[in-house]
């Protein structure tokens, strides 16, 4: 029997519009879901490069107003993949259209704007999600699922790091194409938004709220030539910061991103403590979970490499045979496949935009903390 189709318009054509178009494509002949994604219309401003990139992935039409795409009836959802300063104008729209929304991370460049976009989709009931996708790496999923099991006991320690070395030299400009990153008016913030966003997503999945926040930043280069208007200007994002927490579990959190930590791509990792074991996950080998379990016999106990590929293990059984790996951009088909899974059963996938609000507040404490020097509460 056919099934339902589930019509996409996806707003922007860089990385993440590439990571999500894979996915939407992929996820039907590996996942047998009730609805089947297709690839109705790709948005940007350029019309040469969205048409370029709708030939590429199979998109049927283009657009070069997002607006355009929320007119359309033959459009259920809009996928939101630009930078951060855009992500609030299309969402509240999308949402008064009443347009399913998946969209990107950081959810808003605020906490303020943040709220704004969950009671908006909210009042509109309509489906939303946000693309926090480390949540479906399988062995982060697993490390998820021993968690629940009570197989580490009582936590005492979170750990996560996210380190990039691309912004060292001096000579980078800021804003533009490629490099909204290093703009504070287009990014909100810089590593905080960027990348401790996954991070905290994360920890709050796995290890619950956190209570407060103590952090630095710090920004190494001052000035940057920006891009769009071709002078010399203050760069206002953060190029490093760190932060401990506490957890209203009880736990201690550390967390460090930077992206002047020559050597290091994007290497994202986290470690937790508890009373029965110990768990570690590095994204630059990202089908192992490392496990250290208490209870093992004292002359075997140590650290086990577990390799996440068997078909009992999160998501696998639905891929290739025991022992083959999947990749990064599995976790965006795994996020979609969920979704899709979330409107049939009407249990929505997570995190959805108030689930990721909370993300927001913390990143909003942070960014606070660091620049009053003292703790601050996350509201
Ligand atoms: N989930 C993840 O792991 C992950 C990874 C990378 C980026 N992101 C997030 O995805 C978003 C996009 O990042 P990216 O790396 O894909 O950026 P990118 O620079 O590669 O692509 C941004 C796209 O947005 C388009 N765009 C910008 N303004 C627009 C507008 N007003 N209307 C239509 N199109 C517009 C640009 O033309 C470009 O196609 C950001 O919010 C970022 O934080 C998430």
């Amino acid at each position: 029997m056919a099934k339902q189709p589930l019509n996409i318009g996806i707003v922007g054509y860089g990385f993440m519009g590439r990571a999500h178009s894979n996915a939407y494509k992929q996820v039907a002949q590996f996942f047998d879901l009730a609805r089947t994604p297709v690839l109705k219309a790709a948005c940007a401003r350029d019309a040469a490069k969205v048409k370029a990139f709708a030939d590429t992935w199979g998109y049927e039409s283009t657009e070069t107003d997002w607006r355009r795409l929320l007119d359309r009836k033959d459009i259920d959802c809009i996928d939101i993949c630009t930078p951060n300063n855009a992500h609030a104008e299309i969402a509240l729209a999308a949402a008064q259209a009443g347009k399913m929304i998946l969209c990107e991370k950081p959810l808003a460049m605020n906490g303020p704007e943040g709220l704004k976009m969950v009671q908006a989709v909210e009042k509109a009931k309509v489906p939303n999600m946000v693309w926090y996708n480390y949540r479906r790496v399988p062995a982060c999923t697993l490390a998820r699922q021993l968690i629940d099991e009570g197989r580490l006991g009582k936590i005492f320690h979170y750990r996560a790091n996210f380190l990039q070395d691309w912004t060292i030299s001096a000579d980078l400009p800021q804003g533009g194409a490629g490099l909204w990153r290093l703009d504070v008016a287009a990014a909100g913030s810089g590593v905080t938004g960027d990348l401790l966003a996954h991070c905290i997503d994360t920890a709050l999945w796995l290890n619950g709220g956190i209570k407060d926040v103590c952090a630095m930043t710090e920004t190494f280069i001052k000035e940057r030539k920006h891009t769009l208007t071709g002078k010399v200007e203050k760069v206002a994002i953060d190029d490093a910061c760190a932060f401990l927490c506490h957890f209203k579990n009880g736990s201690l959190g550390l967390f460090e991103s930077t992206r002047y930590a020559r050597g290091h791509k994007a290497l994202y990792t986290f470690e937790i403590n508890g009373e029965k074991a110990s768990i570690k996950w590095d994204l630059h080998d990202l089908h192992r979970l490392e496990y250290f379990d208490h209870k093992d016999e004292s002359r075997i106990r140590g650290w086990h490499k577990l390799h996440v590929t068997d078909g009992d293990h999160p998501y696998m059984g639905k891929w290739w045979v025991p022992g083959l790996q999947i990749g990064y951009e599995s976790s965006f088909v795994h996020q979609v496949a969920d979704f899709i899974d979330g409107l049939t059963t009407g249990k929505p996938a997570q995190p959805d935009f108030r689930n990721a609000y909370e993300t927001q507040l913390v990143l909003d404490a942070i960014l606070d903390s660091a620049k009053g020097r003292q703790w601050q509460e996350v509201k």
